[in-house]
């Protein structure tokens, strides 16, 4: 084996008679991390320090891009210089948007300087994969389906997420004319029965849908809902992304370092990570999946149980400072499937007797 210039593998199978045969095995890998919550003054996260380790290890890694899943920062149109440490540290950088992003300035500001296209979701190939990048931060009123920005979706808690419509028909027609296998990325779930998204149940049709060719949507990824936590929805993994900072509860302690309260104003509502929680991700087109993800502690040593918070969120998903690693081994994905089937039956017969 060895690595060919898109950055996948070469698998030569040898003939009976001494002649080759190179199969492509295309592969992709790249870092994802969600809920960095840059917020100066709010929260205890030294945020420029855990994007720099994750900076570090991207590079170390050698992805091919990165990319967060929202939340990145809050007010990015006062921070651009913090937007721009990601942005230009010389691998590719991709933003979403988080509930959180336009709380305080507009959404279109926002679009520009995280260079988002006007309407919000995109998608791009990347080594023989498509990734798609979805935008689900709208509340539906009287039918209308309308983006957050400035808080106005505070008081509409019971009727959001949405994906609207417009969105629903890009992705349909995305994945299903996509010639790669496809990555789904959004900030809130597409799978979680209480905090996901409302109209989950159209985005989960489509992937059904698309299963009929096996691989055709490799893998969905949000995050959000700050755990760690990977499921199977009709043969596809949904990863729940942990946040890279930490979980937020509605209980509030006093039992960090009088210091911290000082610095951050919301501290006490919050359990911190150690660990800057991220993940970088494989995938090969032969089917296999790898999540490298880390683990971590709590900062100071605080968990939700001392001060009386639930140690699970509301889906029932454990709070803890990991993102974890998995290895998966999938079927081939849909658009190497042909090829790979043929070299199986090649390279058997090239191991039978003469
Ligand atoms: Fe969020």
């Amino acid at each position: 084996m060895r690595e060919n210039a898109s950055g996948g593998t070469d698998a030569f199978i040898r003939f009976n008679r001494g002649s080759f045969v190179i199969l492509s095995i295309q592969r992709v890998k790249f870092t994802a991390f969600a809920d960095l919550h840059h917020h100066p003054g709010v929260f205890y996260s030294s945020p420029e320090k855990r994007l720099d380790r994750i900076l570090e290890r991207a590079g170390e890694e050698k992805v091919d891009f990165m990319i967060h899943l929202g939340d990145f920062c809050h007010t990015p149109e006062k921070y651009v210089d913090f937007v721009h440490r990601y942005d230009r540290s010389g691998i590719p950088a991709y933003h979403m948007l988080g509930n959180h992003e336009c709380d305080e300035c507009p959404v279109e500001a926002v679009k520009r300087i995280y260079n988002i296209p006007p309407c919000g979701y995109y998608h791009f190939d990347c080594n023989n994969f498509r990734m798609i990048v979805l935008d689900p931060n709208y509340y539906c009123l009287d039918g209308r389906y309308i983006h957050y920005e400035l808080k106005n979706y505070y008081s509409y808690g019971g009727r959001l997420p949405y994906l609207p419509p417009e969105q629903i028909a890009y992705l349909r027609e995305t994945v299903l004319g996509s010639p790669y296998p496809c990555i789904l990325f959004s900030h809130q779930s597409f799978e979680r029965a209480v905090h996901g998204v409302k109209n989950r149940g159209e985005v989960l049709k489509i992937v059904r849908e698309s299963q009929r060719t096996p691989g055709r949507v490799v893998l969905c990824i949000n995050g959000h809902h700050h755990v760690d936590y990977l499921r199977f929805v009709d043969g596809v993994p949904f990863l729940d992304l942990n946040s890279t900072t930490h979980f937020w509860c509605a209980e509030s302690h006093r039992l960090f370092p009088e210091a911290v309260y000082r610095e951050a104003r919301l501290a006490g509502n919050t359990v911190i990570y150690d660990e800057p929680v991220h993940a970088v991700i494989t995938l090969q087109s032969d089917g296999l999946i790898e999540i490298a993800g880390m683990s971590g502690s709590m900062m100071f040593g605080v968990t939700p149980e001392m001060f009386g918070a639930p140690r699970v969120d509301p889906d029932g998903r454990e709070i803890t400072a990991d993102c974890s690693s998995v290895r998966l081994r999938l079927e081939p994905f849909a658009a190497n499937r042909r090829k790979v089937r043929a070299a199986a039956a090649v390279s058997s017969s090239a191991l039978s007797p003469a």
